[in-house]
């Protein structure tokens, strides 16, 4: 059996396929609604500083390891793992992996049914006429309620299973390709107007100029966690994502390119926010309602505003859904592959679930407000456990896996696709898998854990 054939499994059709996906599952919520309020959270440009650095030195190679799994495992994040590592524990990684996808799947569904509502409001022309404070108070009294707020999570969680279950290639490419540009120039015209706005030097000097004063080891755990959440890696997706790309595609190149994307819309989307935010006379430190309570008051402040918020939350609807099939696909992909469940069944169960801690979350801001461990509520403990903890220690397995476990030879054979491209950088590439990335991961989070 070749480990390395694409056998009869469903695989994307093209390149261009290959970086719509896997750029819509990096680009979504993460990019505009997460990154911003933890950039805000995080005192601005120090953080943004050693977010970048994260990326390059982190996340691209992270991103390179999780490919060369799952193109040379062709199965899903478990599957792989099993098959590259017979009768190791290196799988329970995998099981890492799903376990996460679990708990981003619940929390990121919450915020999407946000969106949704936004979607609504922004059709009803809810924002016009109405003062920074009411479109807070707009915000609070929607994110605090009970049934809305369900009602559009159920919502999108049903989206995102049809989807799933359309399959790979028809499913996932076809929504991907078409809309994410339309979403860039979008994004580009209100970063225009914010930063035209009075008062808004101030924001662009938040995110850009450093404040070093700002940074203690949970803002670096912060940065790690925000770098690994935006480009989909640690838990599997991309190594799910991997065991459909066909060996003419260059890995390397891949990794870089969506890397990039995925960072520039990231920065654009605080070149939209921050400037806002002072411009309005906002807190940047405001949390998850960041963007639903900033972004309002700029389209009112726009020429077709209207027009242009219904186009924008609509827009990142799909940039969420093009990410929460990604998480959905790791559940799925496992337990059709390995525990032979069909499609239809697989899918079904893994949203019900998903949806059902995915309730937790959502009441997190209202009913359930005061339940809470070590400070956090369900969402806050979620995300936290799931983004700062699960994805970088999957991350520092996965490089080990790769920089150790693995033959050089066999990294240098799926990297190269056997040889059809030039393996260029692959000595550097081997020293950071080996050395540089997983020391740096594991001091920043064991750090930030005090356990070194
Ligand atoms: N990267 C996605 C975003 O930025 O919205 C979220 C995500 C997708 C995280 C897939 C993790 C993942 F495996």
């Amino acid at each position: 059996m070749s480990l390395s054939g694409n056998e009869s499994r469903d695989g994307f059709s093209s390149r261009f396929g290959i970086i719509c996906a896997t750029a819509g599952s990096a680009i979504g919520l993460g990019n505009i609604w997460r990154f911003p309020y933890i950039v805000g959270e995080s005192g601005g440009g120090a953080f943004l500083l050693i977010y970048l650095a994260f990326i390059l030195l982190l996340g691209i190679p992270v991103m390179l390891s999780e490919f060369t799994i799952g193109r040379r495992g062709q199965r899903n994040a478990l599957g792989s793992f099993k098959r590259l590592a017979p009768r190791k524990p290196w799988y329970l990684v995998g099981v890492m992996g799903i376990v996460a996808a679990f708990m981003i799947l619940a929390f990121y569904s919450t915020i999407a049914g946000w969106t949704l509502e936004y979607v609504s409001k922004a059709l009803t022309n809810a924002f016009a006429g109405k003062s920074p404070e009411e479109i807070n108070l707009m915000f609070v009294n929607f994110h605090t309620g009970t049934f809305w707020p369900l009602l559009w999570q159920f919502a999108f969680m049903a989206m995102t299973a049809w989807i799933i279950l359309s399959g790979v290639q028809k499913g996932i490419e076809k929504y991907a390709k078409v809309l994410m540009p339309f979403l860039v120039v979008l994004l580009v015209i209100m970063a225009l107007r914010a930063i035209t706005l009075p008062g808004s030097g101030e924001g662009l000097s938040f995110l850009f100029r450093p404040n070093f004063a700002a940074i203690d080891s949970g803002v670096v755990l912060a940065a790690l966690g925000q770098a690994f959440f935006s480009l989909s890696i640690g838990m599997g997706t991309l190594i799910t994502y991997g065991s459909y790309i066909r060996k003419e595609n260059n890995l390397g190149n891949i990794s870089v390119e969506v890397s990039l994307a995925d960072t520039l819309i990231a920065i654009l989307a605080g070149v939209a926010i921050f400037p806002a935010v002072f411009a309005f006379g906002l807190d940047p430190a405001d949390g998850p309602g960041l963007i639903f309570t900033v972004l309002p008051n700029i389209f009112q402040q726009m020429p077709g505003g209207y027009f242009f918020a219904i186009v924008f939350f609509v827009l990142l609807t799909i940039a969420a859904l093009t990410s929460s099939i990604s998480i959905l696909e790791v559940v799925v992909a496992y337990m059709t592959e390995e525990l032979k469940l069909s499609r239809r069944k697989a899918t079904i169960m893994a949203a019900m679930a998903a949806a059902f801690v995915g309730v937790f979350c959502t009441l997190s801001f209202g009913l359930l407000q005061d339940v809470t461990i070590s400070g956090l509520h369900v969402f806050g403990l979620l995300d936290f456990t799931a983004s700062n903890l699960l994805l970088p220690l999957g991350g520092l397995l996965i490089v080990l896996f790769v920089g150790w476990y693995l033959s050089s030879s066999v990294v240098r054979d799926e990297i190269s696709s056997g040889g059809m491209f030039k393996a260029r950088f692959f000595a550097v590439l081997m020293f950071v898998l080996k050395f540089i990335a997983p020391v740096a991961i594991a001091i920043v989070l064991f750090d930030s854990l005090g356990i070194i």
